[in-house]
């Protein structure tokens, strides 16, 4: 375990104000943050963004906005005038964004899975963060890191997904409930973006933008809707920057945080959703304009903010709005990583969508090493005077010293840059009593791991300025002065979004499969058909013991499957899936159970399967094998021989084997035969012992579901080698007819889409015979887009290197077993540790470990929305089955 260490520490009040936002003031022995102040902050930033602000002393202390008059505010990026608030901002495209003073950048940072990771992982992330971070090496490095949360865009999704069914019966219904469902759910997903000060613009440049811009703007305004604007801006000055800001994004990509340029479109986002509060944000513009100069940009201030004590009115054209800013004022003296909660992720467990925006100055390791050895003097000095005085010095002191002096050696020895932050949050809601509750739930949640926020009073619209892109810090209290390793550790990056993903433009967001659990909350969608098209191994496996949910989240893919148009096979060796294949006919779709045991004789037959004599043996021979598994070198031999003699002759079937073993001479022979022919002599063997049948199955678009009732399948826990004749023939069908449905999904077009779901896999995989089957699925899944599913509730039988290797994507339920639980976690790819262990034997009826495609593994919930379907596929025999006809209800 590692710490990082925090800094902060109270000190007399009197010694609190500065002069300088970054220097630390003579007479601090460590960094302070003040306490929440009344009124008017007097140690603002002025830099460019004056504000003019009206305020009404006289309605004080109430706290609100909206009931007391606090001004009014208008943003614009123009000359400031009376109700109006200057910002920075003048210019931004793809790359750079000019203020009238700097130039900066802003980079869009992909967000990392942190769920189930291991305490090294963690690490290695955070390490990686700071070194990624720290490549930025500028001089007055100034860093804003903004992580804002873009509602979910369900019309997207259902839209995308739509395109990828066949429109049939029952769809579209299914579609808009499930649309509905996930659309009053209300989720949301994290945007990080980090903006970096390239530098300060050229005097010359500043003065042409600034004087002559304004002027300019003033014009323009006047002049609007006349075409496209000339840019005020001297020539190059876009250019030179550009080269600094994508020399920089080099760097920034190849870093661990993989890091790309954020489009103007997400900035142009980055101030509108900013400025919308919790309105949702506006429809995004039919144009995509690449560069904003200041006639746009004004356009994305539209809208009033109403300037409260604590906190702002935001009015739009669709409504109103409330935002409260709240600032990190202290953190405790260590923090524990990887152990404990990161601190700027911790902020994703609340139910609602809680904003960053961070302002970073880093400072350099020689610096920050400077000011601490400045200020262990003075403290040292303190204590030797109160010595002097012949005092007791306080224990305060005496701690202060000793982090200090910690610290400097950490910068010393790690060389890694430090950071002064203003780190803020803040909520919005669409009420003033649901913002209250909301600031006091985030204050509350914070003050669970050690961390105390302020909603300060009369800052409100500062901080709201201090959060757009480009702006400067304009509240310089709460400073923090921390490692650059305690910003990388808060994982500002980490995410618990699982599913489906399209991945450099490749597949699409399957149906709504259910919710993350855990840390926070977040949609999980799930096509078991994304895998062939991100080309991807197919194979899905669906684990747990009985009872965890497996068969319920099996049926729902299937109802999804079908309903979009796929063709399915679903072995279902218990027949579970009857009543859903009754469910999906009365909805118009095309399903059907197909009972083996009234099948036509032969149609397992091993010497039916494939055109190729070789095929023919070989499936054969794997039969056999299945079904006598302990065989001498002699049996097998003649078991080999007789496979070879009957698959060249015509019309070749197993009954033909047995009756040529029976008729040889040969002792070996004759004895094999025997044993065969009392297998053969077993209820469902006639399946593959009769001569072959040839019966035809249109499969195309149908949901078949081949239900084996009377196979005695054997324990979980038996051996192979005990194994009574019974169940080795119930194993060595159950195998065949995977084979069969295999050789049906392939005579079915290749780019349709197909599905295998195999339940009871276990019986099958644990077999080496069986176990061939999964690669041979999965080799065809790409290339004729099939997915074959595995449900079982032994995943160490899925751990050959063969299976996991075609296995893209876990469902993983409740496991108790001791064994059980360690091959389970290493199928899904997660660290054994007690923590995990413990999570997987906890999970609730319907929970499971989920590892996706990208291999992000978490806790979900399935979810199956609706009520019908959950009537007619429930498993549990205690409950009545279906719902009772309509006709039934006395009127
Ligand atoms: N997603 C779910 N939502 C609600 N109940 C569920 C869910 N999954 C499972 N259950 C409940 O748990 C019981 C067992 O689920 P089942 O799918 O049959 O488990 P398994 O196939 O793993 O033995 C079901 O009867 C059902 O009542
Ligand atoms: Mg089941």
């Amino acid at each position: 375990m590692t710490c990082c260490r925090s800094r902060r520490r109270a000190r007399p009040r009197s010694a609190r104000r500065r002069a300088s936002r970054i220097r630390l003031s003579p007479g601090c022995s460590l960094p302070d943050c003040p306490p929440p102040r009344q009124g008017r902050s007097n140690d603002q930033t002025n830099g460019c963004g004056e504000l003019s602000r009206s305020h009404d002393p006289a309605s004080g202390h109430r706290g609100s906005a909206g009931d007391t008059p606090w001004g009014d505010e208008r943003l614009v990026s123009g000359k400031k005038s009376k109700g109006r608030s200057r910002l920075a901002i003048r210019y931004f495209d793809d790359r750079v964004l000019l203020t009238d003073t700097h130039a900066w950048a802003y980079y869009r940072v992909p967000s990392v899975s942190y769920e189930f990771t291991t305490p090294d992982e963690r690490e290695t992330l955070a390490t990686n963060i700071t070194v990624a971070l720290a490549a930025i090496r500028m001089q007055d490095a100034e860093v804003h890191l903004r992580i804002a949360h873009r509602p979910y865009p369900a019309v997207d999704w259902a839209t995308g997904l739509d395109a990828t069914s066949d429109g049939g019966p029952g769809w579209r219904e299914y579609l808009e409930q499930i649309y509905q469902h996930v659309w009053a759910k209300d989720f949301w997903s994290k945007e990080i973006y980090i903006g970096v000060r390239l530098g300060q613009r050229s005097v010359r440049a500043q003065l042409t933008d600034g004087l002559f811009g304004n002027f300019m703007n003033t014009y323009r305004a006047a002049e609007r809707g006349r075409g496209p604007e000339e840019d005020a801006l001297p020539a190059g000055e876009v250019g030179k920057w550009t080269e600094q800001a994508e020399r920089l994004g080099r760097a920034l990509t190849a870093s661990a945080l993989a890091a790309r340029h954020a489009s103007a479109r997400e900035v142009a986002w980055l101030f509108r959703h900013t400025l919308m509060g919790s309105l949702g944000d506006p429809p995004p513009s039919a144009t995509r304009r690449r560069t904003w100069s200041a006639g746009e940009i004004e356009q994305l201030y539209e809208g009033v903010v109403h300037n409260g004590r604590t906190m702002l009115r935001l009015e739009q054209v669709q409504g109103d709005s409330w935002a409260a800013f709240l600032s990190f004022a202290r953190f405790p003296d260590l923090m524990a990583f990887p152990d404990g909660e990161p601190w700027l992720h911790y902020a994703d467990s609340l139910p609602f969508p809680v904003e960053i925006s961070s302002r970073m100055h880093l400072i350099p390791p020689a610096k920050a090493s400077k000011d601490v050895s400045r200020r262990l003097a003075h403290a040292r000095d303190m204590d030797a005077h109160i010595r002097e005085a012949g005092a007791e010095a306080p224990i305060a002191l005496a701690e202060q010293i000793a982090a200090a002096r910690m610290l400097e050696h950490g910068i010393t020895k790690d060389r890694l840059p430090f950071v002064y932050g203003w780190h803020r949050l803040f909520v919005t809601a669409p009420t003033r009593e649901l913002c209250v509750r909301r600031v006091e739930a985030v204050t509350e949640h914070y003050r669970d791991i050690g961390i105390d926020l302020v909603n300060s009073t009369g800052d409100q619209f500062s901080l709201l300025s201090e959060s757009l892109p480009g702006e400067k810090v304009r509240l310089s209290s709460y400073v923090q002065r921390q490692p650059l390793y305690t910003i990388a550790g808060g994982m500002p990056t980490a995410t618990v979004e699982l599913g489906d993903r399209i991945a450099e433009g490749v597949g699409w967001i399957g149906p709504y499969i259910g919710e993350t659990l855990g840390r926070a909350r977040s949609v999980v969608h799930f096509d078991p058909m994304v895998a062939a098209a991100r080309n991807r191994p197919t194979a899905v496996a669906i684990t747990g013991e009985p009872g965890g949910g497996k068969t319920t989240l099996a049926m729902l893919l299937i109802y999804q499957l079908a309903l979009r148009g796929a063709t399915i096979a679903v072995i279902d060796p218990k027949g579970d899936a009857e009543p859903l294949a009754e469910f999906l006919s009365k909805t118009g779709r095309k399903a059907r159970v197909l009972p083996l045991s009234s099948a036509a004789a032969g149609l397992l037959d091993p010497f039916s399967f494939g055109d190729d004599p070789a095929v023919k043996r070989t499936m054969a021979t794997e039969t056999l094998r299945l079904l006598l598994p302990r065989m001498s070198e002699e049996r097998e031999s003649a078991m080999i021989q007789a496979v070879g003699a009957v698959a060249t002759g015509p019309r070749p079937s197993l009954g033909k084997v047995v009756r040529m073993l029976e008729e040889s001479d040969d002792p070996a022979w004759k004895n094999l035969g025997a044993v065969m022919r009392s297998i053969s002599e077993m209820r469902l063997a006639r399946l593959c012992f009769s001569p072959s049948g040839s019966q035809q199955i249109d499969a195309q678009g149908w949901t078949t579901v081949f239900t084996l009732g009377g196979l005695t399948l054997p324990d979980t826990t038996t051996g192979r080698e005990d194994y009574s004749y019974e169940q080795r023939l119930s194993v060595a069908l159950l195998y065949l007819v995977s084979q069969f449905a295999r050789r049906l999904m392939n005579n079915i077009d290749r780019t349709a889409p197909k599905a295998i779901f195999l339940d009871e896999a276990w019986a099958i995989t644990s077999t080496p015979e069986g176990a061939k089957l999964v690669p041979e699925v999965s080799r065809m899944g790409r290339s004729r887009n099939t997915a074959l599913i595995l449900i079982s509730q032994n995943a160490g039988d899925l751990l050959s290197e063969q299976v996991t290797n075609c296995i893209s994507s876990v469902f993983a339920f409740r496991s108790s077993e001791r064994a059980e639980v360690t091959n389970v976690l290493s199928l899904l790819g997660v660290e054994p540790s007690e923590e995990h262990k413990a999570i997987l034997r906890a999970l609730g009826n319907g929970e499971c470990i989920f590892r996706d495609l990208d291999d992000r593994a978490g806790r979900i919930g399935v979810d199956l929305v609706s009520e019908q379907l959950r009537d007619w596929i429930d498993t549990n025999p205690t409950r009545a089955r279906r719902p009772q006809p309509a006709a039934s209800t006395p009127q």
